[in-house]
């Protein structure tokens, strides 16, 4: 069986969670696509050229422990501008999509560029406060030495770098179901995301 299920929205919002619980529930396969940007950000940050990382990413490279930190965020936001580098990305992730069995990915543009044919597609958002409060805690309890302003503005400018660039923007598909968790706790939302698939799964 094919199916794909297109999580996207801005940055800490929840997608992570959702997706895996999503995947986990349904026997998808997930792949969390900000990984790919971020791996390409990080050896960027290395040194190396953006097009040239992207183009020789290996599966090794998404598995490095060092993906996590707000510098690798920004340095991955700003690759994603790059089209020759999205593009150089897409088929790794159009691949993955059209497995046998079934997958969820999430991202900024899955919805509306790398499977526009998704069966099911959702919007994920939440109020910059909530969000940065919920990346501070992930991050602060990991042992990185955040503050809550900064992880707000980390947030701040990558959501307006990743909304307003040419290529692949984040924005809600026309047939997305909105999901907002500002006032969800983790377990409703990914109730909600469950209904969701569940309804057309059921057709
Ligand atoms: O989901 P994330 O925070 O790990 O993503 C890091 C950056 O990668 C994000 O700020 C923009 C970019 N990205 C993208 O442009 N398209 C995607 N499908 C996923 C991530």
């Amino acid at each position: 069986m094919m199916f794909t299920v297109a999580i996207d929205g801005p940055a800490a919002a929840g997608k992570g969670t959702i997706s895996k619980r999503v995947a986990a529930f349904f026997g998808f396969a997930h792949l969390d696509t900000g990984l790919i940007y971020r791996a390409t950000g990080a050896r960027v940050l290395a040194g190396e050229e953006a097009l040239e990382a992207a183009r020789s990413l290996r599966v090794e490279d998404l598995q490095r422990d060092d993906l996590r930190t707000t510098e690798v965020a920004q340095a991955a936001s700003k690759v994603a501008v790059m089209p020759e580098v999205r593009a150089a990305l897409v088929d790794f992730q159009k691949d993955f999509a059209r497995r046998e069995g079934g997958a969820v990915l999430d991202g900024r543009d899955i919805g509306t560029v790398i499977c526009p044919d998704a069966e099911v597609k959702l919007f994920v958002t939440a109020s910059d406060e909530i969000r940065a409060e919920r990346r501070f805690l992930e991050l602060s309890g990991k042992g990185q030495d955040v503050t809550r302003e900064g992880v707000l503005e980390d947030l701040r400018i990558r959501d307006q770098r990743d909304r307003e660039r040419e290529a692949a923007p984040l924005a809600a598909a026309a047939d997305a179901v909105l999901i907002d968790t500002s006032e969800m706790d983790i377990e409703e939302a990914v109730a909600v995301a469950i209904s969701a698939v569940e309804a057309v799964l059921k057709r």
